[in-house]
């Protein structure tokens, strides 16, 4: 029989990686969407036939958070979160043969801005703010399921480095136009994972049956900002770049509707379990992670 998994909210940047990965390993993917000619998120029953003996459904589901913090836009941010994944534990619950495995995106933003220790599993602090209590809430639905035959884990991402979206355009741009210097004090902290580890960690947790609950995904070596725009530049072959002060981010924020919080917030994160269960980051240094992303997207142009 053929082996299927599930992607809710697999449309976007890491949906399409995950497709592309699983079809070529011989998977049938079943997309559940808002968009024609997927699985719609109104049509309970197929839902539910897609879902039934699935090997994995991983949910990605979630209107992007590179907006204004309008209160529509909170209101779509939250919502587009909670409810999907409401929908999903209801829907499994209707199964005969559940999903195995169901793996939830969280967020690395759950955790306190942080420049004096770094935040793993076990020692960090969950912060405050409307973020934070997305990320909270989103969690919450998630283990209020209780799901005798399917495992679940709960993925706190950090910032996902990726050729084909996320945050590189943005990024490549700002350093291209000259922009490449530190932005507001440059101490903050960066964390990241690269995309192909994100589906290497999605298929670890797949084989190990013994893993359940929260993961922090974010590769083992953050960076400082500064340390983050000089590795840009060098993968860029750049040699300097202007820094942006705080008033500077946020006025272009404001124009290009976005938020500071997505460069400001210092983002301490490490992948204490994950490591403890022995996976191997195959991007544990930011340089080569970038000159990685940065050759694809050369050869794209
Ligand atoms: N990329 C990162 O750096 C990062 C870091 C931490 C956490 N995450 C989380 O990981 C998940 C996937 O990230 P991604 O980068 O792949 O995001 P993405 O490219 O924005 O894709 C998310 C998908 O969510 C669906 N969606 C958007 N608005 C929705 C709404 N109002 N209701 C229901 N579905 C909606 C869209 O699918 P359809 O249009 O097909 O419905 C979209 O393709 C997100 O939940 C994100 O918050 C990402």
């Amino acid at each position: 029989m053929l082996k299927k998994i599930v992607l809710a909210g697999g449309t976007g940047f890491i949906g399409q990686y995950l497709e592309r990965a699983y079809t070529n390993d011989g998977y049938i993917v079943h997309i559940i969407s808002r968009q024609p000619g997927q699985v719609s998120w109104n049509d309970e029953r197929a839902i539910v036939d897609a879902l039934e003996g699935a090997e994995m459904l991983v949910n990605l589901a979630g209107k992007s958070v590179n907006c204004r913090y309008t209160e529509k836009n909170k209101r779509e941010i939250y919502e587009s979160r909670t409810r999907t994944t409401e929908a999903l534990g209801t829907a499994i619950l209707k199964c005969k043969t559940p999903p195995k495995l169901w793996i939830n995106s969280s967020t690395a933003t759950i955790y306190r801005h942080a420049e004096d220790r770094p935040m793993t599993e076990s020692t960090g602090e969950l912060g405050t703010g409307f973020s934070v209590d997305v990320g909270k809430a989103w969690e919450d639905v998630f283990f209020r399921f209780k799901l005798p035959k399917t495992r679940q884990a709960a993925l706190r991402m950090a910032i996902v480095l990726g050729a084909d979206g996320g945050v590189m355009e943005p990024y490549v741009n700002m350093v291209r136009f000259g922009l490449g210097g530190k932005q507001g004090e440059g101490k903050q902290m960066f964390s990241w994972v690269h995309i192909e580890d994100v589906c290497r960690i999605i298929e670890f947790l797949k084989q190990r049956k013994d893993l359940q609950g929260i993961f922090n995904v974010s590769a083992p070596n953050p960076v400082t900002n500064k340390e983050l725009m000089a590795h840009m530049r060098q993968a860029m072959g750049r040699r300097a770049g202007l820094p942006a002060q705080k008033w500077m981010l946020e006025l272009g924020a404001m124009v290009l509707g976005t938020e500071t919080e997505l460069i400001l917030k210092s983002r301490w994160v490490l992948p204490e379990r994950l490591e403890k269960e022995g996976f191997r980051f195959q991007f544990d240094h930011l340089d080569r992670a970038l000159w990685q992303i940065v050759q694809e997207l050369k050869q794209e142009q």
